[in-house]
């Protein structure tokens, strides 16, 4: 019925037809995203640095090609660009979805562990932008999707590294959006909650309202299709957390700080 109103809205935004570039492809939500985009767009170029990963993922698949890219490494950015340039000569939509998370030990103060999460997660999102900018230039409907977190609504404990380089990402695709709209090249920010992949099956603590990597593909593709601004998902969880982050300092610190006590790592 949504998806209805929108149409005759004119707010639908079909993949069909597109060419489409994504960053991350050869694990959890990008994976899981690969099917949801295949079966729509006419090709999807996944990269991401394993290609042992990718390449069955791709193989899957007459319309999605794989090439290894390292997000922080302009230059193999840079090889991708000149592949799709040669073969396409345009991508409609990027999807930067590479990323990775490390928790700060803040008795144990780790400045390189904070560099190097800001370095994959905002650098390299910056990287993908530069070697794919004069791609989506050259489409009639360029779109950009910068994969965040609903982790910058809220401070969360030990997400100093993480929160960080997503909040960076959420100013830096923000602004872009204001930027690019010149252009006629949209700009959306994806945040989700908790999802289950490789990347939180490493953390040791609760994760309420956890979806799985197909629906949080699913909930993107959806909000793609209508140029969200803010895609968020799950819900329930991302609307607990914006009017948690909305609170006036008084009342929010006092429940950090009984969160925080609860997520504390008992002493030895
Ligand atoms: N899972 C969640 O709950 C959650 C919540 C909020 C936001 N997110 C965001 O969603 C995105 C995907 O996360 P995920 O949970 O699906 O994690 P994941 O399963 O660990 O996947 C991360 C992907 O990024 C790629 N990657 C990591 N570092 C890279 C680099 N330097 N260059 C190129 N590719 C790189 C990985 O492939 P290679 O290792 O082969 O390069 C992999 O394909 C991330 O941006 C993450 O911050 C996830």
């Amino acid at each position: 019925m949504k998806r209805l109103i929108n149409r005759l809205r004119g707010r639908h935004y079909p993949l069909t037809g597109q060419i489409i570039w994504l960053t991350g492809a050869s694990s959890g939500i990008g994976a899981a995203l690969v099917p949801v985009l295949a079966a729509q767009c006419r090709h999807l170029v996944i990269s991401a640095r394993d290609i042992s990963s990718l390449m069955p993922i791709a193989e899957q698949y007459a319309n999605v090609s794989a090439m290894p890219a390292d997000v922080t490494d302009p230059q193999s950015l840079a090889l991708v660009a000149h592949h799709i340039d040669e073969v396409f000569g345009y991508i409609d939509t990027l999807i930067a979805n590479a990323g990775t998370c490390e928790y700060l030990d803040v008795g144990q103060f780790d400045a390189a562990l904070v560099r190097r999460v800001m370095h994959t997660n905002f650098d390299g999102l910056v990287n993908t932008v530069a070697a794919a900018l004069p791609l989506l230039r050259a489409s009639q409907r360029g779109y950009l999707v910068a994969v965040s977190s609903s982790v910058t609504w809220l401070p969360l404990p030990r997400a100093e590294a993480y929160g960080a380089s997503k909040a960076a990402v959420d100013y830096f695709a923000k602004s872009l959006r204001l930027d690019l709209a010149q252009e006629g090249i949209d700009v959306s920010l994806v945040a989700p909650g908790f999802v289950k992949t490789p990347l939180t099956d490493r953390n040791h603590f609760a994760m309420p309202m956890r979806i799985s990597a197909e629906q949080a593909a699913q909930a993107i593709v959806a909000g793609m299709q209508q140029h969200q601004h803010s895609i968020h998902f799950p819900k329930g969880f991302t609307r607990i957390l914006r009017l948690l982050g909305a609170l006036p300092d008084c009342l929010q610190w006092p429940l950090l700080k009984l969160f925080t006590r609860s997520q504390r790592k008992p002493r030895a």
